[in-house]
């Protein structure tokens, strides 16, 4: 593992990761999230932009394809209810001999290599998780470590970005935080068209009918304001060519069943 030495003391760092996703669509939302991003002048000061959408819009997705846009390394860090503020920066870990030794979280380690941090599902996050963070989120750019006494700069080229589910805030974000997490932009579910290429694109094994039903099935719950998101609607096609491979029955047949199976009886309302 790579570390790094600050002060005298030893971080492991953690490694970006490599997804198979791709955004497809609405390429303004991509243009918005990078100009958000970008530094005009050596005094100005990247954003930290807010991705916010029902679940399984396509949030992650879309911090995931601008950073990589950018041709930068992507790291993730996935909140919860339980984060500690440490949990966020630097921890303690017993080494193989049996002495401390600290290990960087995600975000510190995209922090120091200058990469591109997804927060995700900042929602779930506790206040006093997100105190931690904001000497960050301004014009400061500095995390402190309490476990190690360490200050830790973010490097020049560290971008951050936030996604939060706005149907399940478990806490409240302090208003301070939210000041700090500018821009914000909303993801909605997408058009018919925009929605079939993100199936296509997902399941790339799949015929068109099948698709197509999904798609009309999905559009349907959007219009009802059902939470139906593109990710159920993958589920439901998956679950779908999985049976047919298994029964051989008809795509027609199995919509219904899959349909009830991944959201249950009432959804089956919006299949014609
Ligand atoms: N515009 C898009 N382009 C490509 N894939 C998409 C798009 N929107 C959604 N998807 C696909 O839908 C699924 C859900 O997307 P994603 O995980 O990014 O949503 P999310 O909003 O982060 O969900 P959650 O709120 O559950 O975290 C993924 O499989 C993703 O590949
Ligand atoms: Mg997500």
């Amino acid at each position: 593992m790579d570390s790094i030495i600050l002060n005298g003391i030893k971080l492991a760092l953690a490694g970006p990761i490599e997804l198979p996703l791709r955004w497809v669509g609405d390429d303004e939302l991509l243009r918005q999230l990078l100009a958000a991003w970008m530094v005009i002048d050596e005094r100005d000061i990247p954003f930290n932009p807010r991705l916010i959408g029902k679940p399984g819009v396509g949030k992650t997705t879309l911090g995931y394809a601008a950073a990589k846009r950018l041709g930068r390394e992507v790291y993730l860090f996935q909140a919860t209810m339980d984060t500690r503020p440490e949990d966020l920066i630097v921890t303690p870990v017993i080494g193989p001999d049996g002495s401390i030794q600290y290990a960087a979280s995600s975000l510190v380690s995209a922090m120091i290599r200058g990469g591109v941090l997804i927060l995700d599902e900042g929602n779930r996050m506790s206040e006093k998780a997100w105190a931690s963070l904001a000497p960050l989120l301004d014009d400061r750019r500095y995390v402190e470590s309490v476990i190690t006494g360490l200050r830790i700069h973010a490097h020049r080229e560290f971008r951050i970005v936030v996604t939060m589910n706005e149907d399940s805030s478990t806490f409240e974000v302090p208003e301070y935080i939210h000041s700090r997490l500018q821009p914000q932009l909303y993801i909605d579910f997408p058009e018919a068209g925009e929605e079939l290429a993100i199936l296509k694109e997902n399941l790339p094994f799949a015929g068109s009918a099948i698709l197509g039903y999904v798609v009309d099935f999905l559009q349907k719950g959007h219009a009802a304001d059902e939470p139906y998101s593109v990710r159920d609607g993958i589920n439901i096609a998956r679950y779908a060519l999985k049976m047919m491979a298994a029964t051989q029955k008809e795509p027609r047949e199995l919509l219904p069943l899959a349909v009830q199976r991944i959201l249950g009886e009432d959804a089956l309302r919006y299949l014609k």
